[in-house]
């Protein structure tokens, strides 16, 4: 897989994205996006990869925003449709079915923070500065970022960083529960493969449908959100690795899952 602006590495069953654009600091221009959503899609279709780490080129960002020469001549119309698509980009992320973690180093501001919480965990090295500094443009997030901040950190903190613009430290972004980890900078890669090699050891089906419960369970009322985890606690009473893991903890030995 070759692109411009990201380098994807697959060493099974790991598959590590990096936006590449370090110039600018990783900006996501619209042809990033589309690089991003092309990789995303074929990752979903490749059985070899059971998880993503994604991270920014360089030490001073993961990515600094969306590419602001591109918004700035952009009308209603073209604005609503600049969101949408980067809005699309990010749900096959959170969508894919296999963990996602975002490695964040240094600045993930506007579009960079809106991707990194579309990821399903984020590690941040000890420098990493979060933020939502739209409002100091005369915009707003477009890529999620007023929906996906308060259903992590909840309504009112999130109101406060997103009406204010004011940029988040790694230590305060963990205090909130923004970020899953904080590590010093040289380890992030370190860390982000023993935090998603952990996930990866367990049933590969259950973690899909614990991504895909408390993805489509938070969409939705308490009622309906039960039934879609009843819904997914059958399918995966209906899985061979259910009678592995079962049988496996009876017979005190380590399961081996096969994903079926
Ligand atoms: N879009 C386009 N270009 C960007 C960018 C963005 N979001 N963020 C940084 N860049 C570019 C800068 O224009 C500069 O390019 P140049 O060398 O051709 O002039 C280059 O990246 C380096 O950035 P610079 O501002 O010189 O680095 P800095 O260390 O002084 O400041 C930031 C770093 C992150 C504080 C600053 O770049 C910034 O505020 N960026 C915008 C953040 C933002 O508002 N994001 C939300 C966008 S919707």
């Amino acid at each position: 897989m070759s692109y411009k602006n990201i380098i994807v590495e697959i060493n099974p069953p790991i598959a590590t994205i990096l936006i590449n654009r370090p110039e600018k600091l990783n900006a996501l221009n619209v042809e990033t996006v589309t690089e991003l959503a092309d990789v995303f899609r074929k990752l979903s279709a490749n059985d070899s990869v059971g998880g993503v780490l994604l991270t920014g080129s360089g030490e001073k960002a993961f990515v600094a925003g969306a590419d602001i020469s591109e918004i700035r001549n952009l009308g209603a119309d073209e604005g609503r449709k600049f969101a949408a698509a980067g809005q699309a980009a990010f749900n096959l992320i959170e969508q894919l079915g296999k963990p996602v973690i975002a490695l964040v180093n240094g600045y993930a501001l506007g579009g960079g923070c809106e991707l990194a919480m579309a990821c399903h965990l984020r590690v941040a090295g000890e420098d990493a500065k979060f933020g939502q500094p739209e409002v100091n443009l005369g915009i707003i997030p477009g890529y999620g970022g007023t929906q996906r901040m308060p259903r992590i950190i909840g309504k009112g903190i999130a109101l406060q960083y997103l009406l204010s613009g004011e940029m988040i430290s790694a230590q305060r972004a963990h205090e909130i529960g923004l970020v899953n980890k904080v590590v010093p900078s040289a380890e992030l890669k370190e860390a982000g493969q023993k935090m998603l090699g952990q996930i990866l050891s367990k049933g590969p089906l259950a973690v899909r449908y614990v991504l895909s419960a408390v993805s489509e369970g938070l969409d939705t009322n308490l009622e309906k959100a039960l039934n879609i985890e009843s819904s997914y606690f059958g399918k995966a009473c209906a899985t061979e690795d259910m009678k592995e893991g079962t049988s496996a903890f009876l017979e005190k030995r380590k399961a081996n899952f096969r994903g079926k």
